[in-house]
């Protein structure tokens, strides 16, 4: 029986990888503009890590980890989401030691157990950035405004970028309390799951997805209304950057995020015709992380991206050029003895950086010409008895289908040194 790639995950082919190098591209790109380093960290960790980082309530750590034991009897699990890993490898390399903001990116796969489906995978892909270090309203402002920048750089458009604040370890347990007394009143009327979250996570009854849920959700106290002193000021400071900046966004106050780490400022951006998974890019400020992984109480905030969703409106879009590269060269050998020239050749031209392929399918001249036409070479250099004994070689330029016969030693001669 054939084997088949387990369900929820991709194969990326080839031409599909040339989308991906765009994008990386640009990621890379401004992420040096922004002043972003990489960090690489594992693809598993220990699973405690998750569990105390992410938290215990949330469906990630709840439903959707590959978590197992490895030969050692360690619980291990494939990495959900990256800014967990990047907080530990910040605390375990000290990397606070020098009171430094500290600004990182991270590319890779990520692992749910979700319900796969159109731009919801179980292994995805993620660009994501931390900047730990600061609670300076403006550090949100800046990586607010670097994940819409990037969008749009990547080519995208009609995104929306949704803000709240989710409070802090003070007003966030007022604000959960209002929010249990209020929905106890609806019981019935809420789905199961939101009667399980009454308990847990009252705060996600707010991005259920339940038609019923959302009709009781629009009437909940916002979270806004219930800030602390210290949180308030902070939102309105970090508006009043974003407008400095001339980032557009609107206030949610229903967007609570699915990671327990958040505080303060919490933010999504949306493709609005891209129904159901729509979100590009997810992130917030997670000023008590870094502190509940063992870490000195170091403030942090950032965001990622998911690289499955933004190629798949890129390309429902067309946005991706054509950028498959072209041969410079196909070299054709018509004989036994000419494939030895033949291959010196292909070897100098590629030692100057031209893209040159040799003709592998060993058939006759006519099928030769015929595949060398396929490739879509600008020139096809033939190399045949005659061209062997003269040491030359017979050039045809395939557009305007001239040949000429060049001295074999001048034309490797004339081939540029920099390309
Ligand atoms: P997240 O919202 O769970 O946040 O994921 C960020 C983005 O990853 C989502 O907006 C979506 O584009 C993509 N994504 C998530 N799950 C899937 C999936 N199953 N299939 C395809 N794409 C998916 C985080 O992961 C946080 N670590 C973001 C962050 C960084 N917050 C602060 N720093």
């Amino acid at each position: 029986m054939e084997i088949r790639k387990p369900k929820g995950t991709n194969d990326i082919l080839p031409e599909e990888v040339r989308k991906w190098h765009a994008i990386e591209k640009t990621a890379m790109e401004l992420s040096d503009v922004y002043g972003y380093q990489e960090i690489r960290t594992p693809i598993f960790e220990h699973t405690e890590l998750f569990v105390r980082g992410v938290g215990e309530t949330t469906d990630i750590v709840g439903k959707e980890m590959y978590t197992f034991e490895d030969k050692g009897n360690r619980s291990i699990t494939l990495r959900p989401e990256g800014t967990a890993s990047v907080c530990r490898a910040f605390v375990e390399n000290k990397l606070y030691g020098d009171n430094q903001v500290h600004k990182l990116y991270y590319m890779g796969p990520m692992f749910r157990y979700e319900r796969p489906q159109k731009g919801r995978y179980k292994q995805f892909h993620q660009y994501g950035v931390e900047l730990l270090g600061s609670n300076h309203p403006v550090t949100d402002a800046e990586i607010i405004s670097f994940a819409t920048e990037l969008l749009k750089k990547m080519g995208l458009i009609d995104l929306e970028l949704q803000i709240n604040t989710v409070g802090c370890p003070v007003c966030k347990p007022v604000y959960r309390q209002v929010l249990i007394d209020f929905f106890s009143e609806y019981k019935e009327g809420l789905c199961p799951t939101c009667n399980e979250r009454m308990e847990k996570n009252p705060l996600r009854i707010l991005d259920c997805k339940n038609k019923e849920c959302i009709e009781i959700a629009k009437e909940a106290p916002s979270m806004t209304e219930h800030v602390c002193e210290d949180c308030g000021p902070h939102y309105e400071s970090v508006k009043g950057y974003l407008d400095a900046a001339d980032v557009d966004y609107t206030e949610n106050p229903r967007l609570v995020r699915g990671l327990d780490y958040y505080t303060n400022t919490a933010f999504e951006i949306i493709a609005k015709d891209f129904a159901a998974q729509g979100t590009v890019c997810g992130g917030g400020r997670y000023n008590g992380l870094v502190g509940s992984i063992g870490g000195k109480d170091v403030p942090g905030i950032g965001f990622a991206m998911g690289m499955e969703r933004i190629i798949l409106l890129l390309s429902e879009k067309n946005i991706f050029k054509d950028s498959k590269k072209i041969l410079d060269y196909y070299i054709i050998a018509l004989g036994e003895l000419e494939e030895i020239p033949a291959f010196a050749l292909l070897k100098k031209l590629r030692d100057h950086s031209y893209f040159a392929e040799i003709d592998y399918t060993g058939k006759n001249f006519k099928n030769k010409l015929k595949y060398a036409d396929k490739s879509g070479a600008k020139s096809v250099i033939i190399i045949g008895e005659n061209e062997r004994k003269n040491k030359t070689v017979m050039i045809k330029n395939m557009e305007t289908g001239q040949q000429e016969e060049i001295d074999l030693q001048l034309f490797i001669n004339n081939l540029k040194e920099e390309r």
